[in-house]
């Protein structure tokens, strides 16, 4: 059995409420609220349990929000080793304005990590032979080195372990200039690897065969919102359009597809499939309001219907 772990260096505390409607200067009351486990490699662990794919969610956790977010996890069944910091976790906020059926979402900074408190992660994965499958994702909090995913690619070829990163900006500059095994960029993340702001289709091509040509990773994933994705290894490339579905909220729609091409690869299937069933979790992810991540049994029905295709 392949082992996964996943790795968050900036996990969250995520709050998200209903309110009837969004308006300056009125107390509003919310309808609905609810406090959920979150940060890119969290949700990825918790999306790999909702799928049925065992994985440990390795994170940063401080204070008594990091106390909360354990015991969350805790009640979901998802296995954890959470590390220590001084400063507490974070907490991320999303408001829904049922009136406009409009989403907002605001993110925190995050704590400041110590050196000491960032190593230990780096120290932990290390420790994790026979490992098969690391999932990096998200952001990273204040106080760590930008070169963190690109230490973490160092550590992962050690172990030779597969490492996935999904995260953005420079931290995926120095991800992709140690080489990782994959990647998962939207389309804006992807612009800003290459150097461009939009890409055209032919662009996206380019750029896909540059980095993985270049040794950045062998396989990558181009995310694409409601237009799905495109897959890219050296010789390989695929598209999967998602069908059109009520979105109601997208939190969650990117971690949701890693975990679905993680538990499909962890399953050994082909490319095409694995592509499939990572737009198919994306997308099942976007059917429900708030924070909630896929459900494995719409992700199993638009994995149907993708193949049917
Ligand atoms: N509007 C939508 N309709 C259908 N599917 C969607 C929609 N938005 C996202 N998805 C699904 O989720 C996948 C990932 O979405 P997206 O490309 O927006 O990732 P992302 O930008 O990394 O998201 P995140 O904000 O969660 O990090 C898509 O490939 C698609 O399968
Ligand atoms: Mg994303």
């Amino acid at each position: 059995m392949s082992q996964i772990i996943t790795i968050t260096l900036n996990p969250a505390l995520d709050k998200s409420i209903v309110v009837p409607e969004l308006v300056p200067d009125k107390k509003l009351r919310a309808v609905s609220a609810e406090v959920d486990p979150g940060g890119g490699g969290i949700n990825v662990s918790r999306a790999l349990h909702k799928l049925g794919c065992a994985s440990e969610a390795v994170f940063l956790s401080g204070g008594y929000t990091g106390k909360y977010l354990e015991e969350l996890l805790l009640k979901e069944g998802v296995m954890m080793h959470p590390l220590p910091t001084k400063e507490p976790t974070r907490e991320n906020f999303v408001v829904f304005d049922d009136e406009k059926k409009l989403q907002y979402r605001f993110g925190m900074e995050g704590p400041r990590v110590s050196e000491a408190e960032w190593k230990a992660v780096l120290d932990y994965t290390a420790s994790r032979k026979g490992i098969t499958y690391i999932v990096a994702s998200g952001s990273l909090p204040p106080g760590v080195p930008v070169d963190f995913f690109g230490r973490l690619a160092a550590i992962a070829k050690n172990l030779r372990a597969k490492l996935f990163v999904d995260t953005s900006g420079e931290a995926l500059k120095y991800a992709v200039k140690e080489g990782v095994y994959m990647i998962k960029p939207n389309l804006g993340e992807l612009g800003s690897l290459y150097g461009k702001q939009k890409l055209s289709q032919e662009e996206i091509i380019a750029a896909a065969q540059k980095i993985i040509t270049g040794g950045g990773c062998e396989v990558m994933v181009v995310s694409m919102g409601s237009a799905g994705a495109m897959l890219f290894t050296a010789n390989e490339q695929y598209q999967a359009k998602p069908p059109k579905v009520t979105v109601l909220s997208n939190v969650g729609a990117g971690d949701s597809m890693v975990a679905g091409m993680i538990c499909a690869l962890s399953q050994g299937r082909s490319w095409k499939e694995i592509l499939r069933y990572g737009v198919a979790a994306g997308t099942a992810a976007t059917l429900h309001p708030g924070t909630e991540l896929c459900k494995k049994e719409d992700t199993e029905q638009i994995f149907t219907l993708l193949n049917q295709d």
